[in-house]
């Protein structure tokens, strides 16, 4: 992937066309640059009622739409240029599941026979998303297109579990992203879109899993919304990418990803979990005689735990209520209280319903 400044294209379109003049070829991402091009988020109901098998607009578009006119950045571009990012990974995975499955695959596997019409209007919802993230970045920065993403899903189940990891995990790092935001009508229009994933969440806890739709009085704010986009980056097929795309995330950590061995744990608060590093090209380096810690964050709290740099144990906070989500983190201070005290993370934990962590996927 390219930076959008890096983009010879980009400069090239600019110079070739007058400002508000660029044509717009048939099939031509570029057309997406115009607002009213499309079904307008919230004016209509394309965006819940498509029922279709292929993809949605914009989903039908592959290239990034380049700048139209010239000048800074919009104060919220790269938060919406990052977030547009995590969105079609969002996107792509339930498209992949309205391609994969169909209504009787989810009704063989025990769930309700409206299981599939929910999974097509979910994906409708994220498609309106990504409507809304491209028309969110102003005219002078590059809306990035998708890439190709791969999933690792063969049953219904395991799609469904990763639809709840999806939605609550998506809605912690729209929480997150709050605090990066410039504008007033950026963080409104943040809270909008988790409102609707936490939607999403609840029919999932009630249809699906047949729980109690409710995750406690307040949903986990994690201040470092960019680690957990970062970890979005497995699904993405290296190299799939188009050319003039902006980098995702920027910034960018890059930090050694956290799983854990799902033999050690319940994942229920109090339970001991021995931590693991998946990626074996992205490993973390203790430094001898250093401590390090296991910071978890629920809710708007969070509780720092002993971490064993050679035994990569610790304990899953007793104090916090088994509900929603935990995120982990090492760090190397108590509560991870800087972007770069966080040394290896995040890992999702789900804790409603908490057998999906252990061995469905
Ligand atoms: C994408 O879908 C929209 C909405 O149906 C349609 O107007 C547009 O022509 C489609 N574009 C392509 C390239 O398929
Ligand atoms: C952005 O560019 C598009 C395409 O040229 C134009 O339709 C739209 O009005 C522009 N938006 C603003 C805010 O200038
Ligand atoms: C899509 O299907 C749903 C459920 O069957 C229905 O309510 C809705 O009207 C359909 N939308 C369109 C555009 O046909
Ligand atoms: C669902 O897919 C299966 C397997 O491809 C097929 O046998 C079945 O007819 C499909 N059912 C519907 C309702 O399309
Ligand atoms: C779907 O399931 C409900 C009850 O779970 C049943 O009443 C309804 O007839 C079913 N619909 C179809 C189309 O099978
Ligand atoms: C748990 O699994 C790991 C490998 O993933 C293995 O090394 C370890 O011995 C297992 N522990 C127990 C208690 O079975
Ligand atoms: C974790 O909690 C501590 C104590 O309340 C706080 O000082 C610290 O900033 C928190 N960490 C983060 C990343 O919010």
């Amino acid at each position: 992937m390219h930076s959008s400044s890096a983009c010879p294209f980009a400069a090239a379109l600019l110079l070739a066309k007058p400002l508000y003049a660029v044509p717009t070829p048939q099939g031509s991402s570029q057309a997406l640059a115009n607002p009213d091009f499309g079904p307008i988020v919230s004016e209509s109901p394309y965006y819940s009622d498509y029922n279709g098998t292929t993809p949605p607009f914009p989903g039908n578009y592959t290239q990034p739409v380049f700048p139209t006119a010239k000048g800074p950045p919009g104060p919220d571009d790269l938060l919406f240029q990052n977030l547009a990012g995590a969105e079609w990974a969002i996107y792509n995975f339930y498209q992949f599941g309205v391609d994969t499955f169909n209504e009787s695959a989810f009704v063989e596997a025990g769930y309700p026979n409206t299981t599939y019409q929910r999974i097509i209007e979910i994906r409708d919802n994220e498609a309106g998303h990504a409507r809304l993230f491209e028309e969110s970045i102003s005219n002078t920065s590059t809306k990035p297109a998708q890439c190709k993403y791969k999933f690792g899903i063969t049953t219904p189940v395991a799609f469904l579990a990763a639809h709840t990891i999806v939605e609550i995990s998506s809605m912690a790092f729209l929480t997150g992203l709050i605090l990066q935001a410039k504008l007033d009508s950026s963080k409104a229009a943040l809270v909008a879109v988790a409102e609707t994933e936490s939607r999403h969440e609840a029919w999932g806890l009630i249809d699906i899993w047949q729980q109690s739709p409710f995750g406690g009085p307040v949903d986990t704010a994690f201040p470092y919304a960019n680690e957990i986009l970062d970890t979005t980056k497995v699904f993405i097929i290296p190299g799939s990418c188009p050319a003039g795309n902006p980098t995702y995330p920027v910034p960018s950590q890059t930090l050694p990803s956290l799983s854990y061995a799902q033999n050690s744990t319940t994942l229920l608060p109090g339970s001991p979990i021995t931590f693991a590093f998946s990626n074996p090209a992205n490993q973390p380096k203790f430094e001898d005689g250093k401590t390090y810690y296991a910071v978890y964050f629920h809710g708007l709290l969070n509780i720092t735990e002993p971490f064993d740099t050679k035994t990569y144990a610790s304990k899953v906070p007793p104090e916090f209520e088994a509900k929603g989500l935990f995120l982990a983190v090492i760090a190397d201070a108590p509560g991870a209280p800087t972007i770069d005290s966080v040394v290896a993370g995040p890992l999702v934990i789900v804790e409603q319903p908490v057998e999906i962590n252990s061995g469905i996927l």
